[in-house]
């Protein structure tokens, strides 16, 4: 009896103890993850700086890609050099930590590890990694490394550094190793500092809309990344490194059961929540907005992984300049190829200082719908800290013009979401 009872209790701290063989570098699940992305600094997007695109006078100057292909390198570098320097500085990390944010998001691509004959990408963001984990450390944030762009891309997206009709990395495994190649490397410089970089985000947004071959490419991939990230010691010692895996553009339901406990552990899912990217949802209501954002509690609370929103915006148009790709207009104003128009773009985006205190009312409350309702899950972070000429995409922004509170937690509508 007394036996049969220890080695119940024994069994039980062993299943525990496998259970919780992880210690991560914040306590995902029992804390909320309040963070932003710090976009556009390490992977250029032409709608976050369209000034450095523009100044370049080429408008076949489109991505990353085109950036040092389809100019003087020498003077390509430089502008890179110089938009390193001062897009993000320790200073926003100080900003962002007295904000009340704990984490940061910071997407990378897979250039700055390691560039293939015949790729015209330039290098020399690596330093700036390093400088931002020095940053997060010193002002006690948490920082999330994003690999935001892989060989061939993997959504063909402009800000995957490559824009194309139909991406390329899921159907090459040569990309897919030397994606994986870069993710063992990034698991080995942060495996000893998790509670700065408490978790990798080895790939964002594959493109699963494209189909079966994407998914079943990204479902290999994420089991290729446990093993790359929770075991970097080249031995069966687990790391203390959380894997952030993205949804595909999949209902989180698509993924239920996947990398579950005790077999799994440390994984998180990352899903991204925008409302602006079809004709349709342009056409949304403020109030229709603002439910959809409270809708999405459900679906975040009972799915089975710790579940961050890592990306979604105040905007509730695609008004923003450049924003579905340089040269391309929006559908809300219907310069969208087969768009329908909504109305004007002018005073939906651009500087606060243009904006109506009612668009910045409405702005005040999808801020607080939203961070509501994805708190019903593991937590959210803004897409984005900053952007030259898109202030309601802009954290900074939100929190100069008094629609993003100075503590995250306060809230004027707390009712929102009834
Ligand atoms: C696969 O991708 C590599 C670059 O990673 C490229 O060199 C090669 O040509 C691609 N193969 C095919 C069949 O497209």
């Amino acid at each position: 009896m007394l036996f049969s009872l220890l080695r119940a209790l024994a069994l039980s701290a062993s299943f525990l103890s496998s259970v919780y063989a992880i210690t991560p570098g914040f306590p995902y699940g029992s804390q909320k993850v309040r963070g932003v992305n710090l976009g556009g600094w390490l992977v250029l997007e032409p709608w976050i700086t369209p000034s450095l695109f523009d100044s370049t006078g080429n408008s076949a100057i489109i991505d990353e890609w085109t950036f040092g292909q389809l100019q003087d390198r020498n003077k390509a570098l430089a502008a890179l050099q110089n938009h390193w320097d001062t897009w993000i500085t320790e200073s926003d990390f100080a900003a962002i930590a007295a904000a009340g944010l704990n984490h940061v998001r910071l997407p990378i691509g897979y250039w700055a590890f390691e560039v293939g004959p015949g790729e015209p990408f330039i290098q020399g963001q690596l330093p700036y990694l390093s400088k931002a984990v020095t940053w997060a450390r010193n002002h006690n944030l948490k920082l999330i490394v994003d690999l935001h762009g892989a060989p061939g891309s993997q959504n063909g997206f402009d800000n995957s550094g490559q824009k194309k009709s139909f991406p390329q990395w899921h159907s090459n495994q040569t990309n897919i190793d030397r994606t994986n190649a870069i993710i063992k490397r990034i698991a080995s410089m942060f495996r000893d500092q998790t509670s700065t970089v408490p978790i990798i985000a080895p790939l964002n947004e594959p493109a699963g809309f494209d189909g079966q071959a994407v998914l079943d490419a990204t479902r290999q991939y994420w089991f290729d990344s446990y093993g790359n990230i929770r075991f970097p010691f080249g031995t069966s010692q687990q790391s203390n490194t959380v894997v952030l895996i993205h949804d595909a553009f999949q209902p989180l339901s698509f993924w239920n059961g996947f990398m579950q406990p005790p077999n799994w552990e440390g994984v998180a899912m990352d899903t991204h929540i925008y409302q602006i990217f079809s004709v349709q949802e342009n056409q949304m209501s403020q109030s229709q907005h603002i439910q959809a954002a409270c809708n999405k509690a459900s679906e975040l609370s009972s799915f089975d992984l710790w579940t961050i929103v890592g990306e979604w915006t105040p905007a509730a148009t695609d008004c923003a300049k450049y924003l579905n790709g340089r040269g391309v207009g929006s559908r809300f104003d219907g310069s969208f190829p087969g768009s329908t128009r909504v109305g004007s773009c002018t005073g939906q985006t651009g500087k606060a200082s243009s904006f109506s205190s009612s668009y910045k009312t409405f702005l005040r409350q999808f801020w607080e719908a939203q961070t509501i309702s994805y708190e019903k899950g593991a937590g959210w972070i803004q897409w984005t800290w900053k952007a030259e000429q898109a202030d309601e995409w802009s954290y900074q922004a939100g929190l100069a013009n008094g629609w993003i509170p100075q503590n995250p937690t306060s809230r004027q509508f707390p009712n929102i979401c009834g």
